[in-house]
Parts: structure tokens; sequence; C-alpha cells
């Protein structure tokens, strides 16, 4: 077969494959099988790149990174759902069409409202052109690379309809959602509160390869065309299913308000099993005549409304009360939970937030508890079912000393926070530490709890500053360490010493310094020591600093013993100053046009650009015949071919580090 045939052949199986698995959940091919067949596309593409096809499922995931996306108008606005939370209301809505439509024969589909991120997809000629977001509901960000990694969403549609629109919810399902959360918390990132987070930030990413990562899929829920006019919603949904599109099979056809509020019970019920979130159903009045007639307001359309359910909850039995030592010495309670499913996942633990709460919710050891899993991922305890209470269920009392070190608790007025005092407690020496080593701060691969937990323990670290002192020998005869991992540990630190001086000052952990607090502040004061010497008041005058940052720092610098540590981080060879603007003069890259392309182990994207202006430089998108450097990372694609071409200079991650970044923060 020649390669234009063989490829045609190759793009229809993979298409039928992947529809098969992503939508019907019902693959006809294993995962190898699968593989094979694409290894060989991708092959064959590579050969005769003229002959790659728009719709070929090699052309999901595109190498080059996005931009930040282009804003476009929407057609017909994104308008929202009023939403209704009890029957009453539903009634109210039902009287207020009926009065609209006096006469007229009413039905109704309700189906699921699903909780994700809404979506716009064009289709021309069937073929997939544009993917956008809801944004304002007027304009939304074109997000169409990221949109084409959705293995749910059709590239092509099984029928070329000259144009259409289609509208669904972009979803994360729980499985796919905790695996992202596990892998967060593994590389320190901050795990997502909740799959609705998940799939918006998964969606504004900007590398296109990221976001197929994320594996996120697609429900339909509305179809719009100029060729296609049907007659009512229902039937619209049915298409949509004929196109390749997934809908939702959880929908029903309903004559009045009773049947409509008979079926939300119904799925209420059922919400436990789904893989998904939903919050609430979605009811749609079906005629696309009557929908025309109704109309809408500004803000809703007066055919369709949301019924909302609330949180989710369930009733487990708390069996012991813990306290944690956070790294600020605050004392979180927590509650031990007898296992329990809630939302898709097991829970054991959840937050007691402080002792105030504890008391005033009455909470004991042994009573039966109702969880709530509210915006954040940890549960909380939302109230006793004192009903169930045993009679040795004793309230609980907060200790006057710290757990850990027995140091003496204290409460701040003006704060509702209880906290151990001592500043040498075990455990907030340990979260301090891994607070350092974190991949924000000094990025210390290796020191990770179990490790940090020992050195503490063995006194080997009695604070930040000593990491820098550590021998080969201690690390290797510690627990589950060889020579090896303690010279990679040793490694790691040695390479920390290159970070810039705001990581430092985040590093270190003082209260209400963030990582953007930390860069203003040095940008700004440029030094540790001249931060020492400032007024809190001329550390307030800065515009992004209040006053509690600027007392804060003063503080923290002020006191012995925390500058003992900045002194040994010093010894270390830790950066505690940035250049300042005024010194550098003439920057290294002043009047260049740079191109930024690929992917970099060391900045994102942003971080990149920032870095390129902060040298002189301009970036700017695309490669033409005025662009003096292109900085080439990982995976770089088209922009690295046509600078190449244009005989441009070219940069990788390590020149350009090397050239201009590590001499300029010596
Ligand atoms: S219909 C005119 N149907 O809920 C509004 N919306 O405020 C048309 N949603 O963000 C929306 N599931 O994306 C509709 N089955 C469903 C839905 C649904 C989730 C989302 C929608 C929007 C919000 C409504």
């Amino acid at each position: 077969m020649n390669p234009t045939d063989r490829i045609a052949q190759l793009v229809e199986q993979l298409n039928e494959h992947n529809y098969r698995y992503a939508v019907l959940n019902d693959p006809a091919i294993s995962d190898r099988a699968y593989d094979t067949l694409m290894r060989e596309l991708i092959d064959l593409e590579a050969r005769h790149p003229d002959l790659i096809q728009p719709d070929s499922p090699t052309q999901r995931v595109t190498s080059d990174l996005t931009r930040e996306f282009p804003t476009v108008q929407h057609e017909v606005p994104m308008l929202s759902l009023d939403n209704t939370y009890s029957e009453d209301e539903l009634r109210d809505f039902e009287d207020r069409i009926r009065r609209e439509l006096p006469e007229e024969e009413l039905q109704y589909v309700a189906e699921l409202k699903i909780d994700g991120v809404a979506l716009s997809l064009i289709y021309e000629n069937g073929l997939l052109t544009r993917g956008v977001t809801r944004g304002n509901g007027t304009q939304g960000e074109d997000i169409t690379p990221n949109v084409k990694t959705i293995l749910s969403i059709p590239i092509r549609l099984s029928n070329s309809v000259p144009y259409c629109e289609i509208r669904g919810e972009v979803y994360l399902d729980h499985n796919t959602f905790d695996a992202i959360n596990v892998q967060r918390e593994k590389n320190e990132e901050n795990p997502f509160a909740n799959p609705r987070n998940a799939t918006s930030g998964s969606l504004k990413l900007q590398d296109a390869q990221q976001v197929a990562e994320r594996r996120l899929s697609f429900f339909a829920y509305s179809f719009r065309s100029p060729n296609i006019q049907l007659s009512t919603h229902g039937e619209n949904l049915s298409y949509l299913e004929r196109l390749g599109l997934p809908v939702n099979t959880n929908r029903a056809l309903c004559n009045n308000i009773d049947d409509i509020i008979t079926q939300a019970r119904e799925w209420e019920e059922e919400r436990q099993k789904l893989e998904y979130d939903i919050d609430g159903i979605v009811i749609k009045v079906n005629s696309i005549a009557q929908q025309n007639k109704l109309g809408a307001t500004s803000k809703s359309p007066r055919w369709a409304i949301s019924f909302k359910y609330s949180a989710e909850q369930a009733e487990t039995v708390l069996k012991r009360i813990t306290l944690q030592v956070g790294r600020t010495g605050v004392i979180t309670p927590v509650a031990n939970l007898e296992p329990v499913q809630l939302a898709g996942t097991t829970v054991s633990r959840a937050t007691l937030h402080n002792a105030e709460e504890l008391e005033r919710k009455d909470i004991r050891e042994g009573d039966t508890v109702i969880l709530e899993k509210g915006g954040d991922v940890i549960p909380k305890v939302v109230r006793v079912v004192t009903a169930k209470r045993t009679k040795d269920a004793i309230a609980f009392e907060f200790p006057k000393n710290c757990p850990v070190c027995n140091g003496p608790l204290i409460k701040d007025e003006s704060e509702v926070a209880i906290r151990c005092d001592n500043s040498q407690c075990p455990a907030q020496l340990k979260g301090n530490i891994r607070h350092f080593a974190s991949r924000t701060a000094m990025d210390i691969e290796g020191l990770g709890t179990a490790l940090v937990d020992q050195l503490v323990d063995n006194k080997l670290v009695r604070d930040v500053g000593d990491l820098y002192n550590l021998k080969l020998d201690e690390l290797a005869s510690l627990e589950r360490m060889a020579e090896k991992s303690a010279q990679n540990v040793l490694d790691a630190l040695e390479a920390s010493k290159q970070q810039p001086f705001h990581r430092v000052l985040f590093a270190l952990g003082i209260r209400h310094i963030g990582a953007t607090v930390a860069r203003v502040l040095s940008e700004n004061f440029h030094s540790i020591d001249r931060l020492r010497d400032t007024h809190p008041e001329e550390i307030e005058a800065v515009h992004e600093i209040g006053a509690t940052i600027a007392k804060s720092i003063h503080t923290y610098l002020n006191i012995d013993s925390n500058w003992t540590i900045v002194e040994k981080l010093r010894a270390a060879g830790i950066k505690l100053k940035s250049k300042a603007p005024a010194d550098t003069g003439p920057k290294p890259l002043d009047g260049k046009t740079v191109v930024v392309t690929g992917t970099f182990s060391r900045w994102g994207r942003q971080q990149a650009q920032d870095l390129i202006r902060s040298l002189g430089g301009k970036p700017t998108s695309s490669v033409s015949g005025k662009t003096d450097l292109v900085i080439a990372g990982e995976k770089a694609g088209s922009k690295l071919a046509k600078a190449e071409q244009l005989g441009i200079d070219i940069l990788d991650e390590e020149e350009f580090f090397s050239k201009y970044i590590r001499e300029e923060n010596a």
C-alpha cells in the first residue's frame, strides 16, 4: 500500500479505536496494539510530513508550546444558569414558563450538572477548528491546542457538518484526579482542592503535552448549527452522540415538575456511585421553538434552570483526636476516622481546624460525626450526631504543652491558633527543613520526610544552616541511606547554593513571607543585611508590602538565633544578596529580540520571558528576520527549525544559563 493510503487508513482506524476507548468505554483492541498502530503512523508521517492529515491523532499534541491564549468573541454569549435549591423554587420556574406559554404543552429534559469547566467547540466541515473557554461569557480564551489533547473530543466529526458549535463541560474523573494529586505531592506541589480546580488549571497550562498528561474528559450538552436544525433538545443530544461526542446518558424526558423532582431525588441517591463530581441537575425546556420564545435575560436563559444538590456528606465514627504541629508551631487538631467513602474517595482523616472549633462543635473521641467535602481537599467535620453519643465520650481537653517537645503552648490574643512557643521544637524544625528543601524554595532533591526526621532526631541538624555541614559518612550511616544516595543529597545541597537570593529568603520560612513577597523584597532591598537594617516603615513603603510583612521580616532578622542561621548560610556560600539593577549598567541582552521555544528544566515559560526582560532583551513569540536570538529547550519544534534556516543564533538551556545567568547572579 502506498504511504498516502496507509496513512489515511491508520488515521481512520486510530480515530475509531480512540472513540471506542474514550467515548464508548468499550475498546476493541489492546493498548499495546493501539500503540503499535500509532507508532507506525508517527513513523510514516515523519518520513512524509507533507502527508500529515489535519485529523491525524498525532496532531492532538503539538510539540511546541502555546503562548498566552488569544481572546476570541463568542458568536452567541455563553450564559450561566439560574440556581434553585428547593422544590418550591422549581415550581416557581414552571409557573413562570406557564405564564409565558399559556395553553402550550411542555416537556423538559433533566440532565446532570457536571462540576467542571464550560467549553465551546467550533467544527468546520467536520473538523475541530477551535476550542474556547467561557471567559466572561462574551469573550473567552482560545485554548485549541489544549482542547485537542482531550481524547473524548473528536478531531473530526462522523458527519462533515459545514459549521457547528458544540458546548459542554470538561471534567476530571475521580481516579484521574487522585492520581494527579498523588503525583503533585510527590513533586512537593500543592494538591488541587477539587477536580474542578484541577480541570481549570489544566486547561490553562501553556504546554499541551502537560495537558495531555492530565487526561481530561468531556461531556457535550448543546449543539447549534445553521445547517442542521432539530426541533428538540433531546434530539440535539442524540445527534451529538451520532457525531461521535460523549453525551451523559443520565438524562430523562419529564412531563412536569413532579417528574423532575422524582428524577432529581433518584440521581441524588446514585450520585455517590458516579466517577465524577456533579453539583446538581439541569432542567431544560425540550422544544427549541419554545426555548426561542422564552428567550434569555442578560445572564441566563429563561428556558433552563439548575437544581443544586448540597455538598456530599458521610457519617462515620471519630476514633481519636491527634494534634499536628506545623512549621510555624501552630497546633492543628486532626480527626482520625473509621474510613468512609465520600464523594468518590476514602476518607480517614479530617481537619478539626482549632481548639475553638472543637469546643464550639463539642466534638469528642468516639463520637459519630457527619463529614462534608467543601472546596478543600481535606474534608471537615460538620457536626456530631449527638443521638449516637455514648456515655463514655468525654470532651477533648487541649493540652497545655506541645505533644512533640513538651514546650508550653500559647495563644496569641489576635488569632485563634494555639502554638508551640519553642523555636527549637523538633516538629517545627522538621517542618522548616522540609520547607527549606522544597521545590519552590531551595529545591534540594532527596531531602524527603524520612531523611529530615532522622537528621533532626539524631541531632545532626539543629537548624537549616547545619545542612551544609553534613558529611558523607554521617548521611550514609542513616537508615535507608547508602553512599550513593548520601552523595546525591550532598550534590543537591551543593547545587542549591546557586539559588538566587529571593528563593533563600522564601526558604527561611519567615511568617508571611511567601515566594512572591520574597521576590519583591529581594528586588527592592537586594541583600539580607540591608533588610535587617531597614526600619519596618521603610519596608512597608514598598507598594506590595503591608505592615504585617514588614514587621515579620524585621523581627525575624533581628533575633540573634535567627541571624546565627543566616551567618551559617553565608559561610556555606548561599546567596544572600541579589544584584541591584543600578549596578549593572548596560545589560547583556539590551536591544535584542529573543524567542523562547520548547520546555526548560529551570524555568516555566513566564519565568523565562521575565528573565529575558531582566537581561534587557525583548521576548517575542515568533521567529523572523528580526529575531536576534532563539533559546531552545527540550522538544523545540518548528521555531527552532525556522531559526536554523534563517541562521539566527541559537542557545540551548545550558548554554543560555552559563552565558547569561550564572555570571549574572555570581
Ligand atoms: S446548559 C445557558 N447543561 O453549568 C447555560 N450546563 O451556569 C447553558 N453545566 O458553567 C448551560 N452541566 O458549563 C448545561 N448539563 C449541563 C451542564 C451545564 C454543567 C455547567 C455549564 C455552566 C454552568 C451553568
